[in-house]
């Protein structure tokens, strides 16, 4: 049985006091029992929000890191350094870093391989934008982005992988994909990693349904066979939300 796993992408948003409020009453109110829950703040907030976590089953990630552990990248940050102050994830490939900031699959399974290198369980995203999904092409752009970001990474590590299925037109819009859409596209997921690394291992993989997740769907979604959490954006901006949504993965 996979585990349910609620993850909180607060994206660039909160301060420094909002976003150890936030950290302290999800902490609080988790519980001691039920879903994995991460939170993934601005990379400037981790060390807080992590010193916040301490000794809390909340895990902590990062929202983004560099293929390289070190040297002259300007404004970048690496595995190496996230693991250092805490974390235990990262997302990469996450639509919004493909779509302003030119992330290829490529660019994500360089990532992805090192930050698995430094003990990081990558969360890998994917996802088609709604003129593909109108255009009939949505299972080929998930297999393009799924394979392709999943191109360096070897079966022994596909246990610390993690991916999050975020169709493009449900984030930040309000309008979530119904649950029927959802389990389509985390079934096809899942049988494409059948196919590749074998039903045993595709078959405990954890595939999070991403785009507008709130804690009045997230039951129906997380209800689904294929859908194993939810990687949550906006509504996890408001403790309350969240910890209703995480309720929901119980
Ligand atoms: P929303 O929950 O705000 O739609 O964002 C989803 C998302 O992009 C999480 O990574």
């Amino acid at each position: 049985m996979r585990r349910k796993f609620i993850v909180g992408n607060w994206k660039m948003n909160t301060s420094r006091a909002s976003a150890i409020e936030l950290a302290k009453v999800v902490a609080a109110g988790v519980g001691s029992s039920g879903a994995r829950v991460a939170v993934c703040p601005p990379a400037v907030y981790l060390e807080a929000v992590a010193a916040t976590l301490a000794g809390s089953r909340v895990e902590l990630g990062g929202q983004n890191a560099y293929f390289t552990n070190a040297g002259a990248f300007t404004g970048e940050h690496s595995p190496a350094m996230l693991k250092d102050i805490g974390c235990g994830l990262v997302i990469l490939g996450h639509s919004e870093r493909r779509q302003f900031f030119g992330e290829t699959d490529e660019f994500v399974a360089k990532k992805a391989k090192l930050a698995l290198e430094n003990g990081l369980e990558p969360i890998v995203c994917v996802g088609e934008t709604l003129q593909e999904r109108q255009a009939g092409k949505t299972f080929e752009v998930l297999r393009t982005q799924l394979l392709g970001s999943l191109q360096t990474i070897e079966a022994t590590h596909l246990p610390q992988v993690v991916i999050a299925y975020e169709p493009v037109w449900a984030i930040g819009t309000g309008v979530n994909a119904t649950p029927e859409q959802a389990q389509e596209a985390h079934a096809f997921l899942r049988g494409l990693i059948a196919e590749k690394y074998g039903l045993p291992l595709s078959k405990s993989l954890v595939i999070l349904y991403g785009g507008s997740v709130k804690a009045d769907n997230a039951a129906t979604l997380f209800g689904q066979p294929d859908v194993d959490g939810g990687l949550v954006g906006g509504a996890a901006l408001d403790a309350k939300g969240f910890l209703q949504i995480v309720a929901a993965g119980a």
